[in-house]
Formats: structure tokens, C-alpha cells, sequence
């Protein structure tokens, strides 16, 4: 898979986030808690690396809560502030706030040190298409404000939310695309939705991700095609897989595309249980 990474593109995002972080007192980082490296921006740590940061891990309703319990500890290590979150379903979400003024809390020292009110803290929201910011940020403000867009790289017009009293939220100027390191990283991102079905192979990612599954998940695997053994070959999967859902074409043989297309499909609707994707 081939997916080219515009350097004007990071060059004008580098500008605009650049521009707000004057203004900011802490950056919120959402990723995809299935690939929670792949799914970030490589510019956002060279450019934010003076701003306390909290790491939101959202949908992690579709991880491997033990993966993700390691991520935890690989931010942490990194001394970032981090959370577990179900953007979607408001799970972990109450913490952010609290997060946030623990972060801040030197700055608010200041304050009072000085005798002074403390003005609300300054949040920018950042990540790349589709890890849900959205969904945090209208969860977070409690009501529908951005609009959610379904295609990944919709552009949200850019806006101050007040969060209480206490924290206002900027959310990023402009798009922020994920870096497509290796091809490994754009097929992650496409298994996850971050990139647009038109612009990858199904059949390449598909053996991408049997190929992990095989190592990392066998058993669910297994379980999810009726599978009693898994063969050594991803292509002799893909047969063993074709043969179970009836994927064939005349004179018996397999349709690869058929099969890629079914255990993409499982993949992204949960139906091969939690996963993730990449691993500290
Ligand atoms: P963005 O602003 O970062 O681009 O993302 P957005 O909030 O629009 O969310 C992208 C998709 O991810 C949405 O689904 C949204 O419902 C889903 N989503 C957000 N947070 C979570 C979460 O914690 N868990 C799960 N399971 N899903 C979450 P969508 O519009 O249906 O898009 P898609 O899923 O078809 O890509």
C-alpha cells in the first residue's frame, strides 16, 4: 500500500497549531487505544513537547484491555498523563477535568501565589481524523456542538467550548494527519477507519491483519470462523476461511476477495472480539 504524506500538509498544520499554542496551557492528545502510536501525528511531540500533556485512549471498548493497560504505563513512562476512554459511550470521561488541573497545578500555584483568580485553564484538543475527538468534545461540553463528521478528514470549524467554569477547550485548527511511517502503520490505520476504504487494498490489509491475528489472537480467531486449527500459510487461511462462509466461485475455487472483504467487515464491527492492534 502506497499512500503518499504531503509535506505541505504537515507544514500548514505545524502553522496553525503552532499559532493557538500560545494560548495554551495543556495539550489533549486523543489516539486510538488499538494503535495508540500509529495513530498520532509525530509533529504534535516536536512542537507541544513544552505543554503538559494528557493522552486520551478512546474506544477502548474495541482494545485488549491488557494492551492497554501496557499503553498506560508507556505514556506514563513518558510522563504524560493518560486516560482510558469510551468517548462514545462516556466511559472514563469525568476524569479529564480533574486530569487537566492536575497537569496544570504548578499554574495554578502561580495564581495563588500572586494573590490571584485563577483564569480558566486553556486545553487544545488534538488527533488525527477519526480517533473520536469529536465525540469527546461533545461529550465533555455535554452537548452536541461539533458536528461529527462519518468520513474520516471532514473538516470542524475551530472554537472556544467551555467545560464548567474551569477549562476552556480549543479544538485544532485544521486537519491533522497520521504520518504513514511504514506500510504496516497505513495498514493499521485503515483497518481502524482513519483512512478512506477508496485509497487501500482490502486483500493487502486483510493479510496484514490475519497475519497478526495469527501470532497475537489465535484463539479468536478460531473461534470466529470455526477454525480447529489455524494453517501455517495466510494464503491457506484465506481458503480455510473462504470455505467456512461459502466464498467460492465456479469450480470450487476461493474468492480472496470475498474473504478479505468479510473479515474486514468482522474486524471493524467488533466481531473477532477486543484487539489491538500494535503493542508497546
Ligand atoms: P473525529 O472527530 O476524530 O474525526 O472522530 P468522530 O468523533 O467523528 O468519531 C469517528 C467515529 O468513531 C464515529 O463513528 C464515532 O461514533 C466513533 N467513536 C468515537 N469514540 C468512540 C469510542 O470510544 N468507541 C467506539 N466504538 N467508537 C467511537 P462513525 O461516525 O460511525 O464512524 P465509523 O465508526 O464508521 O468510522
Amino acid at each position: 500500500m502506497t499512500i503518499q504524506w504531503y509535506p505541505g500538509h504537515m507544514a500548514k498544520a505545524k502553522r496553525q497549531v503552532l499559532e493557538k499554542l500560545k494560548l495554551i496551557d495543556v495539550v489533549i492528545e486523543v489516539v486510538d487505544a488499538r494503535i495508540p502510536l500509529s495513530s498520532r501525528n509525530p509533529m504534535v511531540d516536536e512542537i507541544t513537547s513544552h505543554k503538559p500533556r494528557l493522552v486520551l485512549l478512546n474506544k477502548s471498548d474495541l482494545a485488549d484491555q491488557a494492551v492497554t493497560d501496557k499503553w498506560v504505563t508507556y505514556f506514563e513512562d513518558k510522563g504524560w498523563a493518560s486516560l482510558v476512554i469510551d468517548a462514545q459511550r462516556g466511559k472514563g470521561m469525568k476524569e479529564i477535568p480533574l486530569k487537566v488541573k492536575e497537569l496544570c497545578k504548578p499554574l495554578l500555584d502561580k495564581f495563588a501565589a500572586k494573590g490571584m483568580n485563577p483564569r480558566a485553564l486553556r486545553a487544545l484538543i488534538l488527533g488525527i481524523p477519526n480517533v473520536g475527538k469529536s465525540t469527546v468534545i461533545n461529550r465533555i461540553a455535554n452537548k452536541k456542538i461539533t458536528k461529527i463528521g462519518d468520513r474520516p478528514g471532514v473538516t470542524k470549524s475551530q472554537q472556544w467550548i467551555k467545560v464548567g467554569k474551569e477549562i476552556e477547550l480549543l479544538d485544532t485548527p485544521g486537519i491533522l494527519w497520521p504520518k504513514f511511517e511504514d506500510q504496516d502503520v497505513g495498514f493499521r490505520l485503515a483497518l481502524t477507519g482513519a483512512i478512506k476504504e477508496e485509497i487501500f487494498d482490502f486483500q493487502e490489509t486483510v493479510v496484514f491483519l490475519l497475519d497478526y491475528l495469527k501470532k497475537n489472537y489465535p484463539e479468536k480467531l478460531k473461534n470466529r470462523y470455526n477454525l480447529t486449527e489455524l494453517p501455517e500459510e495466510v494464503g491457506e487461511l484465506f481458503d480455510a476461511i473462504g470455505k467456512r462462509r461459502g466464498c467460492l466461485v465456479p469450480g470450487g475455487i476461493v474468492d480472496y476477495d470475498r474473504v478479505a472483504e468479510i473479515v474486514f467487515r468482522d474486524f471493524r464491527q467488533g466481531k473477532l472480539g477486543t484487539i489491538s492492534l500494535e503493542r508497546p
